[in-house]
């Protein structure tokens, strides 16, 4: 994120210099605490049906009698909930977009409170918003044109609110501005070995230790399931670990585990060529644990959080698995590979075993890891799964309030019986019904005794066609999850 953030406490949004003035109106008509200059020309406005005051539906205005902002844009956002007001933002962001804004003020009003999640859903709106990817884009401009976000309270007890919502919500937009930046490079310029040095970077920035395991030390480990995904590729695997400590060193840490395959060509079993560059994304999970170091890491969260990113390419060649080939993970159990494209789990499952030393509190992992999910629930939801019902509510409020959701899927016992294989322990894969559970139900097999969740973000990571492009999520979901954890971790 490029630009600075403030509060403006009350004081009249007319004559507050800024180059663009955006205003969010709640509820079916105009209400009384919009500004004086601005009442006048948009009461005509709605009475010349220019501007209709139902959520979505906007109107730009330039050089208003009385307004020292040259431009004012003003949307409609029905019933000023967070998520119309964010929707309601990007749509305002749009209106100006290529005007070169730098100084943008935002006001919202026909609420009886406007409050934190309001600013963090203003923040988040206006993060995406000017996010550009520049590392393989020479062409790109140097720079988003926008510099400052003021955000205009109309009495202290909101700025106070405001700005409370503004400092968590750019922590949280810086956050998931890294983890698009590491999840939109291309596989060429986002190896294991990129991603190990990207973490060394954070820890520097940050005050995080970092630990980067090698091939060697990840053999030493016996992670026999991941060092088979990492066996057919010339690009060295890695095994990232990142420590935040914000609380007292015995208070146990949450985990958070991602996927970091930066690139799934399926393996032997190869994939079908179309569609095959968005494989880059397949450390999209990893991405979203960088994210969420820096949010928890920035905002200097109370709370212990270590996380542990597991990254290799998935490749084919002379040296790579094969289907039928029988693996043994850290855990001691065997592994039947019936489809090598099935790698994200059987790195997971390692790693899975592996932070058990920590000692969580709780253990989440975020994996792009099966096609069944986005056939699900599409790029709404992340798939949620989880034996224990306490941190699965935990984790599916943190989504509602982040405007980052998820859905809760079963993980019945009874979807395990797929998995069984007359070679090993279990097969790494149960065909194609239940196709997201039955991947959830192998990683469950290595959580005994923790308490554990998955989120599979195959649908939510990135989005395909004319805006290809990692969306940053879960890093939303993640934070506000951690700092739910925090506060209700105080004093302990
Ligand atoms: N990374 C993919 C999952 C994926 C596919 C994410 C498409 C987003 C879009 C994963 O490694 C994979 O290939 N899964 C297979 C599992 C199957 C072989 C059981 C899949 O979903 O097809
Ligand atoms: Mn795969
Ligand atoms: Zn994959």
């Amino acid at each position: 994120m490029d630009f600075r953030t403030q509060v403006i406490a009350a004081g009249a949004a007319s004559r507050f210099a800024a180059d663009a003035l955006l205003v969010l109106v709640a509820g079916d008509a105009l209400p009384s605490e919009l500004d004086d200059a601005l009442t006048p020309a948009l009461k005509e406005a709605v009475r010349d049906g220019d501007l209709v005051l139902k959520s979505g539906k906007s109107l730009y205005l330039h050089r208003v009698v009385g307004v020292k902002a040259l431009r004012v844009a003003v949307v409609a956002v029905g019933p000023g909930d967070a998520k119309a007001v964010k929707s309601g933002a990007a749509a305002g962001m749009a209106l100006l977009k290529s005007q070169g804004v730098k100084h943008l003020a935002v006001q919202i009003v026909g609420l009886a409170t406007v409050g934190a999640s309001h600013a963090e859903a203003v923040v988040a709106a206006v993060g995406d918003a000017t996010y550009l990817y520049r590392a393989t884009k020479p062409s790109a401009p140097t720079a988003a044109a926008l510099q400052s976000l003021s955000l205009l309270a109309q009495t202290n007890d909101q700025a106070e609110a405001l700005s409370q919502g503004l400092v968590r919500g750019a922590a949280i937009a810086d956050g998931v501005c890294l983890a698009r930046d590491l999840a939109d490079r291309p596989g060429n310029h986002c190896t294991p070995t990129v991603l190990a040095t990207e973490a060394r970077r954070l820890g520097r920035a940050l005050g995080l230790k970092v630990e980067v395991l090698d091939r060697k030390a990840i053999e030493k480990l016996g992670m026999g399931s991941f060092l088979a995904v990492a066996q057919g590729s010339d690009e060295p695997p890695r095994l990232i670990v990142m420590h935040y400590q914000g609380a007292a060193k015995k208070q146990a840490p949450t985990v958070l585990v991602g996927k970091g395959v930066t690139f799934d060509s399926g393996g032997i079993s190869i994939k079908p060529g179309e569609g095959m560059d968005e494989m880059k994304f397949d450390m999209g999970g990893a991405a979203s644990v960088f994210g969420t170091m820096r949010a928890v890491a920035q905002l200097k969260a109370k709370v212990n959080l270590i996380g542990v990113v597991v990254a290799t390419e998935n490749m084919p060649s002379g040296k790579a698995i094969k289907p039928g080939d029988v693996v043994t993970s850290m855990s001691g159990q065997t592994i039947e590979i019936l489809n090598t494209d099935a790698e994200g789990r059987l790195i997971l499952c390692d790693a899975l075993t592996y932070v058990q030393r920590f000692k969580p509190a709780a253990v989440v992992d975020i994996a792009t890891l099966t096609g069944a999910c986005v056939i699900a629930l599409g790029g709404v939801r992340s798939g949620l799964f989880s034996g224990d019902d306490e941190l699965a509510a935990a984790l599916q409020a943190a989504g509602d309030a982040a405007l980052d959701p998820c859905w809760r899927m079963p993980v019945d016992e009874d979807y395990d019986e797929a998995l069984k294989s007359n070679f090993a322990d279990m097969a790494n894969i149960g065909g194609r019904p239940a196709g997201s559970i039955t991947a959830a139900m192998f990683l469950k097999r290595f959580t005994k005794g923790q308490r554990w969740a998955h989120l599979d973000i195959a649908g939510t990571a990135w989005k395909s066609g004319t805006a290809k492009g990692a969306t940053g999520r879960p890093v939303g979901l993640l934070t506000h999850y951690v700092l739910a954890r925090a506060s209700s971790t105080a004093g302990k």
